[in-house]
């Protein structure tokens, strides 16, 4: 099922900002792995919370890989335009809608702004493959997908989120999600009201 939305669970995405943002703008890019992003709304909302604490110049050092395994084939093109109708962006504060988003003449569909398109890429992966998505990731956001696979899956994927990640780099997952105990000594906690781990070892 893929049910999300704008600024849904903003305490994990604020928990990143306020933790792990401080360390991921040391280095030259920041480099996000969204994985099980539906059509988009959480890899935006992401790009916007960033948007709103780092300068132009640095944010188009922020690259976000969005990937879903996506069975409606649709992800990929609503997540390229960045268009989205009213009833999908009703959430959003209003301050942020009008500075992020352009509306058509009739107000009936939203454009994300071309600078936070720019820093959201859509790919179709099968995290159940176990083959990571290239990069080096300095975070890796994961919410309401590990709860759709057996404690063995998780496992699995866990470990690849881990190997994919960078020395020190972050993994976020939603609130109700904890961390099998075969991968806690993979990672320790950032704060104790959100589920935000730093990897340990390399
Ligand atoms: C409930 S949505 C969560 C969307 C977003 N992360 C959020 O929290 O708002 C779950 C998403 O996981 C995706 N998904 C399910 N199984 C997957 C798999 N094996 N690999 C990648 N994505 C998967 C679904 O297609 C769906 O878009």
């Amino acid at each position: 099922m893929a049910f999300t939305y704008f600024f849904r669970d903003v305490q994990t995405l604020e928990t990143i900002r306020d933790h792990a943002l401080p360390n991921l703008r040391t280095r030259r890019y920041i480099h996000i792995w969204d994985a099980g992003c539906a059509m988009g709304p959480e890899p935006y909302t992401l790009a916007i919370i960033l948007r709103e604490n780092m300068g132009h110049m640095y944010f188009r050092n922020v690259k976000i890989k969005a990937t879903d395994i996506d069975g409606s084939n649709l992800f990929e093109k609503i997540i390229h335009d960045g268009i989205y109708p009213r009833e999908q962006v009703d959430r959003i504060p209003k301050d942020i809608l009008e500075k992020y988003f352009i509306p058509d003449e009739y107000m009936k569909n939203y454009q994300l702004a071309g600078e936070i398109r720019n820093a959201v890429s859509f790919k179709k992966h099968d995290l159940l493959s176990l083959q990571p998505v290239e990069g080096d990731f300095g975070l890796i956001l994961c919410k309401n997908v590990l709860l759709h696979f057996n404690e063995q899956e998780r496992i699995n994927v866990i470990k690849m989120f881990h190997q994919s990640l960078t020395e020190g780099g972050y993994f976020a997952t939603e609130q109700t999600q904890k961390l099998p105990p075969e991968t806690a000594h993979l990672f320790e906690a950032v704060v104790s009201n959100a589920q935000l781990f730093r990897k340990i070892g390399s």
